[in-house]
């Protein structure tokens, strides 16, 4: 069957196209509706105030008419593109046909495993258990806490500062931002956390090196009570988009070897191809001994998320992880008609290409422009960092830069716990003449702000 239709034929248009104001008429009332009924958590129309209506491919529309270039991904997981039809006509079939089976074997449920074993990092590919249990992110991480402690024995867990992997307990303890944890504490016990290594050019005085935290994750590893498993991101997204020294990755296989210790890579944000490869582990050549996906392995936005790991370590029993929700066929046969997709139009290498040319930009931008102190990423999980004149984090900055963005039809996405990153994490089937118009619009409006502020006065307030 042809995996039609080409990448650039997914979307609405090649720019932006705006009717009206931003937030228009329609967007404010339904801002209006939502605030006076959804609970107050509600947190992403705080920074891109939007009612939306419809998206295709990297385009989305509001419902005043108004259409975005879409650098934000629906937080990475519109990998192939809103509404991408190859991936929706197989969803919206099996909808019809058959949704919800808990565990039951069924021929959609085969070819997603077999499609996700055998697109999984390293040695795993036909080595794999894969378990499903809730349909977030989240949830395959708590899978993965669970299948650590069975497996070892032990109760204590190690990951890294400024490092997110999700928001239900087990999820939340190893997360690395206090903001998002104080408010619940004791959360579980014997979590540490160790510094996250930056490479040598993006390093502060204070910033430990990648042999210091190898050597503190060794000393915990080797200690009276060592924990059951490491937890890492690849690269970091929500906390920065900060890429590891290379040798990261290699040396936590390493040492979790030699005592016992699981190594999960959480996959959540970097895998499915957003960073040039199927996973961001792929790059290193280390087989973790499992994975977490979620996000874009739903394909085109179905919640879907599951924890993939070496089969000797499938010791637990039936039910050992649960679910009402442990895997949803529509959401499956998008995640298998997904990876068909990337693999039909050669998308790893395309976000290779296209992350490339958006550091490019930023760059230029950053030649320019003082406070843009750091750009990095891998593939299509691109941050460009700011900080103001005394080198502290320039928040306000990246925050008047994406409601700029948004007025002129381009969204984008920030980063880090103080916000001070621009994050840009668009559908890999962007097409060239968007990714040039939109970064054409950041560049314009970083330029312009730049100007504005560089006099020593304060990033201006909104509407002033
Ligand atoms: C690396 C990582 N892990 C886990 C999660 C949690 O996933 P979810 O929000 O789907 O529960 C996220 C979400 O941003 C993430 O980026």
């Amino acid at each position: 069957m042809a995996v039609d239709p080409a990448p650039r034929d997914l979307h609405f248009s090649d720019r932006p196209r705006m009717e009206t104001e931003v937030p228009g008429p329609r967007s404010r009332e339904l801002l209006g509706r939502q605030a006076d009924l959804e609970a107050n958590t509600v947190a992403y129309p705080r920074a891109l105030p939007v009612a939306m209506d419809a998206a295709r491919g990297a385009t989305i529309r509001d419902v005043d008419g108004n259409v975005y270039l879409d650098f934000f991904g629906g937080i990475g997981v519109a990998n192939v593109g809103h509404s991408n039809p190859y991936v929706l006509e197989g969803a919206r079939d099996q909808l019809e046909t058959l949704a919800h089976t808990v565990d039951f074997p069924s021929e959609p449920r085969l070819a997603f495993l077999e499609a996700l074993d055998r697109i999984a990092p390293g040695t795993l590919p036909g080595n794999s258990r894969i378990a499903f249990g809730g349909p977030t992110g989240t949830n395959a991480v708590e899978a993965s806490i669970k299948l650590a402690k069975y497996n070892t024995g032990r109760n204590g867990l190690l990951s890294f500062e400024r490092g997110y992997h999700g928001g239900t307990a087990g999820a939340l303890s190893l997360s690395g931002w206090s903001s998002y944890k104080s408010d619940y504490e004791p959360m579980l016990p014997d979590v540490v956390h160790v510094p996250y290594p930056r490479p040598a050019g993006q390093r502060s005085e204070t910033d430990e090196t990648l042999e210091d935290v190898l050597s503190e994750v060794r000393s915990v590893l080797r200690g009276e009570d060592p924990p059951a498993g490491v937890w890492v991101e690849p690269v970091q997204g929500s906390g920065g988009v900060v890429v590891p020294p290379g040798g990261f990755l290699a040396g936590l296989a390493e040492i979790t070897d030699e005592y016992g210790a699981l190594l999960v890579v959480d996959e959540i944000q970097t895998g499915m191809g957003r960073t040039g490869e199927w996973f961001a582990c792929d790059h290193s050549g280390v087989t973790p001994d499992a994975v977490t996906v979620g996000k874009a392995v739903g394909g085109i936005g179905l919640p879907l998320s599951a924890t993939v790991y070496r089969e000797e370590l499938d010791t637990w029993g039936p039910s050992a992880h649960a679910g009402t929700f442990r895997g949803h066929l529509p959401a499956m046969v998008a995640g298998t008609r997904a990876i068909e997709y990337i693999e039909a139009h050669d998308l790893l290498d395309r976000a290779a290409e296209l992350g490339r040319y958006l550091r490019d930009r930023l760059r230029e931008c950053g030649r320019r422009c003082p406070f843009v102190s750091d750009v990095r990423g891998r593939g299509l999980l691109v941050g460009a960092e700011f900080r103001d004149r005394d080198g502290a984090p320039y928040s306000s900055f990246v925050e008047e830069v994406q409601a700029r963005c948004l007025d002129r039809g381009v969204i984008v996405w920030t980063a880090g716990i103080e916000g001070h990153v621009l994050r840009l994490l668009p559908p890999l089937v962007m097409t060239d003449e968007q990714a040039r118009v939109g970064m054409d619009v950041v560049a314009d409006v970083v330029d312009d702000l730049a100007a504005e502020v560089t006099d020593g006065a304060d990033v201006p307030p909104r509407g002033g």
